[in-house]
């Protein structure tokens, strides 16, 4: 994994915290949501409450508007009285007795100098206060039109209590006006909040114009004849009705409702404990608020469980996931996360493969060293056998080349050694030329062998049996090898045949086993063995064989074996550890040079002690028989008497002795030089029989001459001669008989009778 990448990601919120935040998200709004509400709640809870404060305030100053109301009434009723036209305040004490006889209000009369008349406080006919006065906060004059005014509360000195007083000017035609009065006590009001059912909690206050208290629903003790808070008198004061938040006279802090009597100024105030009212709406907000901090919590818990449970199984699969990088991954653990599992499953199966990939690329790199340890051992060896091959083919153009030569000088020499001999009658001169022909018949045979080697000698091939040529081996070799060493034949039963030259199997069969003698001391075993064999494979050097099925002739000794390096040069000609006069070092390349002309290979199993096998391939053949050579025919000189045969051959030597054989044999020659001359001979010559045409000149070659006279005389015989140094060009262009030099004129009589009698 890129470092950077990694390092920048840790820095990165994790899932936890992201699901912390998701539910956060969540919560606060409703949280939010929820204290809005149950802050409208507690709104319009208050909102309610205050209307229902207002309207109890309200309520109370119609009552009391309805008790002053009747006092009102009383006192008219008796503002109308005769009595008072007439002072008759005794009648007048009476009817006002009857009148207020239910009830707790009295009747007191104040004459214009402000003495009591008439007093039904007291009892019938008790001594009038004298200095008793007016009532305070009476405000009325002349032009007050006679309406009745309500006093302050005050304490009375007849009634010994605090009282209020209701006085109505009472107009008289023929005397001076009277004030009459109607007195109440301020515990009268008291009555009111029977009526009125508000709530215990609530503080209920009737207050005077002064705002000097003039009842109290509760706790009255001492309160009636106080004056109400200055912050309760200012807001009375400002406005008629309203709500505010005051403290009571006792200290209680409270919403307080308010309503002013515009006739009389008497206030009515209802409060209620702020406690109450907020209490019931803070208690719903401070439960609110616990929940919502609750909900929160739990909410943040939950997220942060919920979290571990993607996390924990998140941050075991990256731990796998990084530990597979090493080995091969499990399989994939369930973690109860639909999604999870199935990355796991993928992240397995992506490990299962890398791991794959890994191990196979180890495998790889492994077998990569080997392979090229191998590979450049298997270039090295290629280069080593295609220079080997190289080598090999340079060595047998030039030994071919050599070869061929060779046989000119030796046809010349021979050929004038078989003329030599048939003038010469003195023994003595014959055996010097018998010794001179033998050595040239040895070169001739040393020739044979490198042109086998060059894969040019020539072959009479043919599908033969191998073990019968091996047997008959064996037979030659049972002297030679046989004395001092055990040798062993083991021809398989079944064998295919395969193509061969018998002669030279034969003889090859016989230079194996000479070089397993000459490498054994006495008492080793040659074993020849001779069996089927399918090749598969190509073995990389060039003598192995190629695919196919082959007969194999194999010969092992049990001798000292050979090094590596005798082993690389023994196909090479001339080679040999033998002593000077004891090893020519021919025998393995001609070996080599038929079982590849043949279509086969050579192999060589050995080590320094180990003896050696030396296996050599014959390719099989369908059946026995075919390419047979032709049969020999029995010399008929008579045949070849005064025939014109026309010679063509480049060397001046060859020529001649050639000629010279011809005429021996009876025949008349006509010589040419080139194919050129010999097609003139031909045109000027009608006399001519047949030629017998060198194959390897400059210009025309032998085959073309031979094409070139046929032209001029179809079915003319021809016999081509050649030196072998171009055998491969000359069976492209020629498929006629041909004279392999060096040959003797008996080979010469017997292949020129049988092209003329044909
Ligand atoms: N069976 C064998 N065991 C050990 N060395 C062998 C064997 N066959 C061949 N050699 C080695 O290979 C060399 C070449 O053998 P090759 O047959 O080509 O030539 P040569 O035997 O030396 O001479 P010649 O031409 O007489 O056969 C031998 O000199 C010998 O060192
Ligand atoms: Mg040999």
């Amino acid at each position: 994994m890129n470092d950077e990448a990694f390092t920048s990601t840790q820095h990165a919120p994790g899932l936890r915290a992201r699901l912390v935040v998701l539910v956060l998200a969540v919560l606060i709004p409703a949280v939010m949501t929820a204290g809005l509400l149950m802050w409208t709640v507690y709104r319009q809870q208050r909102q309610s409450v205050e209307r229902q404060m207002t309207e109890t305030a309200r309520a109370l100053s119609l009552v009391v508007d309805r008790e002053i109301g009747q006092k009102e009434v009383l006192l008219e009723a008796l503002a109308s009285s005769p009595y008072l036209l007439t002072n008759d305040w005794a009648a007048f004490d009476a009817q006002a007795r009857q009148a207020t006889r239910r009830g707790d209000t009295w009747v007191v009369v104040f004459d214009a100098d402000g003495l009591q008349r008439v007093n039904t406080r007291l009892p019938l006919g008790a001594p009038l206060p004298k200095g008793a006065g007016r009532a305070p906060g009476l405000t009325w004059s002349q032009t007050d039109n006679g309406r009745m005014q309500v006093s302050n509360v005050f304490h009375g000195s007849v009634a010994k209590e605090y009282i209020v007083s209701f006085n109505v000017p009472v107009e008289r035609p023929n005397a001076r006006p009277l004030i009459l009065a109607a007195g109440a006590t301020a515990s009268s009001f008291g009555q009111v909040w029977m009526d009125q059912h508000f709530p215990q909690s609530w503080t209920g206050t009737i207050a005077d114009a002064r705002n000097v208290v003039v009842s109290r629903s509760r706790n009255d003790d001492g309160m009636v004849g106080r004056s109400a808070s200055p912050v309760m008198a200012e807001h009375i004061r400002r406005q008629l009705s309203g709500v505010a938040e005051t403290t009571t006279l006792d200290g209680v802090p409270s919403v307080t409702a308010w309503s002013r009597s515009p006739d009389y100024g008497w206030a009515f105030i209802v409060a209620a404990p702020r406690s109450e009212i907020a209490g019931q709406a803070r208690q719903s907000l401070f439960w609110g608020v616990a929940l919502g901090a609750a909900f929160l919590g739990l909410g943040a818990i939950l997220a942060i469980y919920a979290a571990r449970s993607f996390a924990k199984p998140v941050e075991r699969l990256a731990a796998a996931a990084l530990a597979w990088t090493e080995k091969r991954p499990p399989a994939p653990f369930p973690t109860g996360t639909r999604e999870i599992d199935a990355l796991a499953a993928a992240l397995s199966e992506a490990g299962t493969k890398v791991a794959d990939q890994r191990a196979e690329l180890l495998n790889l790199n492994a077998s990569l060293e080997v392979r090229v340890a191998e590979r450049t051992r298997e270039l090295a060896e290629a280069t080593e056998n295609l220079a080997q091959a190289q080598k090999m083919e340079a060595i047998g153009r030039l030994t071919g080349g050599v070869a061929h030569d060779f046989n000119n000088l030796l046809m010349a020499v021979l050929g004038n050694l078989d003329l030599l001999s048939r003038r010469l009658t003195e023994p003595r001169h014959l055996r010097y030329v018998d010794q001179a022909r033998a050595a040239g018949e040895r070169g001739a045979k040393l020739t044979g062998q490198l042109l086998a080697f060059s894969r040019r000698q020539r072959l009479e091939v043919k599908a033969m049996d191998i073990g019968e040529a091996v047997g008959a081996a064996a037979a030659l070799l049972r002297s030679t090898v046989g004395a001092a060493h055990r040798l062993e034949v083991e021809v398989a039963p079944d064998l295919w045949p395969a193509f061969g030259d018998a002669t030279q199997v034969e003889l090859m069969v016989v230079n194996l086993a000479l070089n397993a003698r000459d490498a054994m001391g006495a008492g080793g075993v040659v074993a020849i063995a001779a069996s089927n064999v399918t090749i598969a494979d190509r073995a990389p050097r060039g003598e192995a064989p190629s695919v196919g099925d082959y007969v194999m002739i194999a010969v092992s000794d049990t001798g000292e074996g050979m090094t590596p390096e005798v082993v690389a040069r023994v196909f090479e000609p001339f080679f040999t550890t033998k002593p000077v006069g004891k090893g020519s070092g021919l025998g393995l390349p001609q070996v080599l040079g038929l079982a590849k002309q043949l279509g086969g290979g050579v192999e060589i199993d050995t080590a320094p002690g180990q003896g050696s096998t030396v296996r050599v391939y014959l390719p099989r053949a369908e059946a026995l028989g075919g390419l047979e050579s032709a049969g020999e025919i029995a010399p008929d000189a008579a045949i070849l008497k005064g025939v014109r045969v026309l010679l063509v051959d480049d060397d001046v030597r060859v020529r001649s002795v050639t000629a010279q054989m011809l005429q021996d044999l009876g025949c008349r020659v006509s010589l040419a030089e080139s194919g050129e001359q010999a097609l003139e001979r031909m045109r000027e010559d009608s006399d001519l029989r047949a030629a017998l045409v060198d194959f390897a000149m400059p210009g025309l070659s032998g085959g073309e001459t031979a094409v070139g006279l046929r032209w001029e005389r179809p079915d003319f015989p021809v016999v081509i001669m050649t030196g072998y140094a171009d055998l491969e060009e000359l069976a492209e262009t020629w498929s006629g008989p041909v004279m392999h030099k060096p040959f003797s004129m008996l080979d010469l009589a017997r292949q020129m009778a049988r092209v003329i009698s044909e």
